[in-house]
């Protein structure tokens, strides 16, 4: 049985005081929550979080990874910098860094690879836009984003992994695609895992990322291949992320 798993991230939001405040609220709630618990932040301010979070059970981790280990990379964070300050998770491949930064099929796999290679457990982001779901090339679009980590890395490198299936559309929308065409859409990744091992395809968990809240985290959750969420919007208040993890 896969355990369910609520992460935050909250992309370009918060301050040192709104931070502390969140997470003293999710601690304060953590008693009633169903779910495994973690939040990504901003890169500045993982060292607090760390000081706020280490010895309880809240994981955390950060937004993003560089793919390099050291060197003339100016304004990236490597993997051994998040060992530093005991990150769990890294976000690779969320769809603003490939939408809005650029990032390739490619440059994910690779900052999987760098995830992996410092023991931080990728959360992997995959997904389609508007115009892809619409021309029907959803799963067409999942598998690439997915084949490029899989040729890099190998398939068992999954277990070691978190997916999130985040259709773009959905993301900061208030538009939550149906517990059944989410379900659908993860149904395909794991089958997909599974046509390369069977084992791994069992035991990964696949979140569900866009405009998840505490009104429809419980439906999304009961779907059988939808194993928590990727939560941005509704993270930031600790009694929206609460109610999120106390679905499952
Ligand atoms: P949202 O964002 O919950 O605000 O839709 C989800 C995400 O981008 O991970």
């Amino acid at each position: 049985m896969r355990q369910t798993l609520v992460a935050g991230n909250w992309k370009l939001n918060g301050s040192k005081e709104s931070i502390q405040e969140l997470l003293k609220g999710i601690l304060a709630g953590m008693s009633e929550a169903k779910t495994a618990v973690a939040v990504c932040a901003p890169y500045i301010y993982i060292p607090m979080v760390q000081e706020i979070l280490s010895g309880t059970e809240v994981g955390f981790g950060s937004e993003s990874i560089s793919e390099h280990d050291s060197g003339a990379f100016t304004g990236e964070i490597s993997g051994s910098m998040l060992n530093d300050f005991s990150c769990q998770y890294a976000i690779v491949g969320h769809s603003e860094r490939r939408t809005i930064f650029g990032e390739k099929d490619a440059d994910t796999a690779n900052k999987f690879a760098a995830a992996r290679k410092y023991g931080l457990t990728p959360i992997l982001c995959l997904g389609e836009l508007l115009e892809e779901r619409e021309a029907g090339t959803t799963e067409e679009v999942v598998a690439r984003q997915l084949d490029a980590v899989i040729g890099l890395e190998g398939v068992g490198a999954l277990a070691d992994a978190v997916i999130a299936y985040e259709p773009v559309w959905a993301i900061g929308t208030g538009l939550t695609a149906s517990p059944q065409q989410a379900q659908d859409v993860h149904a395909f990744i794991r089958e997909k895992i599974a046509k390369l091992d069977a084992g791994v395809a069992e035991k990964v968990q696949i979140l569900y990322g866009g405009s998840v809240n505490g009104g429809n985290a419980d439906e999304l959750f009961s779907m059988p291949d939808i194993d928590g969420g990727l939560i941005g919007g509704a993270s930031l208040k600790a009694e929206d992320f609460l109610a999120i993890c106390r679905a499952g």
